[in-house]
């Protein structure tokens, strides 16, 4: 498939496959080997790239990042972050001021995703540099540098154009419609969004998934609408544009979001892939269950819609038919009620153990409604049916807290697998039940302070 896209600011036209990866593409084929290959599945950040759309710049993996994902758009390597005459960038410069490298493998990754940040004005450094990651320098002379830069002014250089114009492409739908075509046509087909879990078939799993079409180009598949009864999310839209969205609706998902992966992960993966892929571990599927999310499916012109949870028949199994794709996912205003707590070994870029989501609404003392899902607690995500019924109508009382808590064992028989024990499952919904009881009371619950 020929491609069109910008490197280092240079007009370039590649012949490439369809599940050919940047990183592959610019060590064998361009010479460029400053992007470093680690670990090849998207979880160390060596071979952090920046990527320049109609939606600004952003820090991505390219290792997971497949070619034609770049038609229409502007890419730049670490070779591309100093200036033409090789004066440094700002970040460049703090790394060196700060001796933010020591080996040096991870630098160039920790530099383009610094530059990146650096561009949009980001000054969270912990949470952008959270996918990248140092074996012997050591994090603070890196945050110290990307501190040190802050106030430096954007380089003119890293201001990015897009080709001027590109050509149509079959596998690249630009319309839902175009899409549903496709998938008529190509009802074996494999359709890939962010390719946070695709990229690693490809380069994990070396499986042949042809044919493919890419869903970046469709732009009405990314929209999100806000009215005053619902909030519908497109598929195609990424966690990170999900969590700036839902920051002032319901904070709690927009803080779950943020411990998704990583900065480079949430730039790429999508909402309709994170429940596409029917994981009883994805992050989003259990807030928006908790939400009350109706699903919307398509195929061909024919649309369905189902209560979220029913998506998920069994492991490995949704109810989605032959050609039939995710075009979006809604949910009801409300006054937020919403917590969700993700358990994972590690706190930042780790998959959930157990991701629990509560959305209990109280008026007058008494529960008007309940609605509990997790994940990591069964095949699917579940919701916590028992423990609803419990609530439902119920005083808003620790005693019913309790109650509800100690439900969950007949809610869930969670298997044991190397991110938790079965017992530790159960104990751990237990707790989130009465976490979010006192929470509500005012107890300060937060894991990351201390109290005596
Ligand atoms: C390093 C790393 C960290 C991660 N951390 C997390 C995490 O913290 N939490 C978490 O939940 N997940 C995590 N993931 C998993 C991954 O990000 C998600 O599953 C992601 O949401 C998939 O979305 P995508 O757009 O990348 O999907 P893709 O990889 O493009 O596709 C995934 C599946 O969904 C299908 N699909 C995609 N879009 C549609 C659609 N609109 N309609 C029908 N089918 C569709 C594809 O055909 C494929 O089967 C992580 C992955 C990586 C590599
Ligand atoms: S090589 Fe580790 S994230 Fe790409
Ligand atoms: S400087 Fe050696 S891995 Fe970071």
């Amino acid at each position: 498939m020929e491609i069109t896209f910008l490197l280092n600011g240079e007009t370039v036209q590649a012949d490439v496959s369809a599940t050919h990866t940047l990183l592959d593409w610019l060590r064998e084929d361009r010479g460029l080997t400053g992007t470093k290959e680690g670990c090849n599945e998207g979880d160390c950040g060596a071979c952090s790239v920046m990527v320049t759309d109609t939606s600004g710049a952003k820090a991505l993996n390219a290792c997971i990042l497949l070619m034609p994902q770049l038609h229409g758009k502007s890419v730049r390597t670490v070779e591309g972050i100093a200036a033409p005459d090789g004066a440094l960038h700002p970040v460049q410069q703090a790394m060196v001021d700060n001796h933010g490298s020591q080996c040096g493998f991870c630098t160039p990754g920790f530099v383009v995703t610094m530059a990146a940040a650096h561009l949009n004005g980001q000054t969270d450094h912990n949470d952008q540099l959270a996918g990248n990651l140092c074996r012997c320098t050591g994090y603070a002379p890196i945050i110290r540098a990307a501190q040190e830069a802050e106030n430096a002014p954007v380089p003119e250089w890293m201001h990015d154009a897009l080709p001027d114009s590109v050509a149509h492409h079959m596998a690249l739908p630009d319309s839902a419609d175009a899409l549903a075509d496709w998938l008529m046509d190509n009802p074996d087909g494999t359709l890939i969004a962010g390719a946070t879990d695709v990229g690693l078939w490809v380069t994990k799993q070396l499986r042949d998934i042809q044919p493919v079409a890419f869903l970046h180009r469709c732009v009405d598949l990314q929209q999100i609408e806000i009215t005053d009864e619902m909030i519908t999310i497109g598929a195609g839209t990424t966690i990170n544009a999900v969590r700036t969205a839902m920051a002032p609706f319901h904070p709690s998902l927009a803080e779950l979001l943020r411990r998704y992966g990583s900065e480079q992960v949430r730039n790429a993966a999508t909402i309709g892939g994170n429940i596409a892929n029917g994981s009883p571990i994805g992050d989003s599927p259990p807030a928006l269950i908790a939400l009350g999310a109706t699903l919307h499916l398509r195929r061909g012109a024919d649309r369905r819609h189902m209560p979220l949870e029913d998506f998920f028949v069994a492991y490995g199994h949704q109810d989605r038919d032959v050609s039939e794709f995710v075009e979006s996912v809604s949910f009801p205003r409300q006054t937020d009620r919403l917590k969700c707590y993700k358990i994972s070994k590690r706190f930042d870029q780790d998959i959930s153990a157990v991701c629990g989501c509560f959305n209990i609404c109280v008026e007058d003392g008494k529960i008007t409604s309940a609605r509990i899902a997790f994940g990591g607690m069964a095949g699917t995500p579940k919701r916590a049916s028992c423990a609803e019924a419990i609530l439902e109508g119920a005083d808003w009382s620790l005693d019913t807290a309790q109650k509800a808590a100690a439900a969950m064992a007949k809610d869930f028989t969670p298997l044991s697998d190397m991110r938790a024990s079965a017992d530790y499952r159960i104990e751990t919904a237990t707790s989130l039940m009465l976490r979010y009881f006192y929470e509500d009371q005012g107890h300060p619950t937060s894991v990351l302070e201390v109290t005596s």
